[in-house]
């Protein structure tokens, strides 16, 4: 997005897209400003920006599980399609210095592509370990911007359903070793277009009071 300065290497931010509404999506246009309070966070540093569109990704197949449920099998890219594609989304995510997921709300909870997603890197001996104490991440920790779009409200004392996402997603990441979660919401799209605007704006003032860019 910028020129890097001489010496200083790029920021790798990885964007997942949740939405199946393309450029349409709210979230992913939340996920916008995130990207620029980042760049502004940056200074003169460039932003590498993969994106990823979750809608392309399958689900995990029967090999997949098949390694997965063994408590001694050990399973690699060779054993199967899905094995292939986990192997292949968490060398991303492990390149990445950035996750920034962009995500509507699916009936209180994260999309099935995203859900999808989760299935493919959350894996027991790769990217996390099980112990008696429990599950231990694996993973280096970095920050994880979520972008959020519900059409109704999800937060304060005027929401009225329940908000299975973002304490989801906490556990869900926090099981591979990601910890540093932080969520921008634009709520209550379904409410008219003044409403809406509300909603921008209100997101728009917390990234800028989160990057300090004001
Ligand atoms: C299948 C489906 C389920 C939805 N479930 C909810 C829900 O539980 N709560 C909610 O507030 N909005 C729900 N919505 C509305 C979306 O969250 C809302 O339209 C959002 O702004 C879409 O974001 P996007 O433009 O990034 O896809 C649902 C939409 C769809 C298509």
């Amino acid at each position: 997005m910028t020129s890097t300065p001489p010496g200083s290497t790029p920021l790798h931010v990885l964007r997942l897209i949740g939405s199946p509404r393309g450029a349409d999506s709210e979230s992913l246009r939340l996920s916008q400003q995130v990207i620029e309070g980042l760049a502004a966070q940056a200074g003169g540093r460039a932003i590498n920006l993969l994106d990823y569109d979750l809608n392309q990704l399958a689900h995990v197949d029967a090999p997949y599980a098949l390694a997965l449920g063994s408590a001694t099998a050990s399973s690699n890219g060779q054993d199967g399609d899905a094995l292939c594609r986990s192997d292949a989304l968490i060398d991303a995510l492990d390149a990445a210095d950035v996750l920034l997921i962009a995500t509507p709300m699916h009936n209180y909870t994260v999309p099935s592509a995203l859900k999808a997603w989760i299935d493919h890197v959350v894996r027991v001996r790769v990217t996390f370990t099980p112990t008696p104490q429990g599950k231990v991440g694996v993973l280096r920790d970095r920050p994880v911007y979520v972008a959020i779009s519900s059409g109704g409200l999800i937060s304060g004392e005027s929401a009225r359903q329940p908000d299975f996402l973002r304490p989801y997603l906490r556990v869900a990441l926090g099981t591979v070793g990601l910890h540093d979660l932080q969520f921008f919401t634009v709520e209550g799209t379904a409410r008219g277009e003044d409403a809406l605007e509300e909603a921008r704006a209100l997101a728009g003032r917390a990234i800028t009071a989160f990057f300090s860019l004001g």
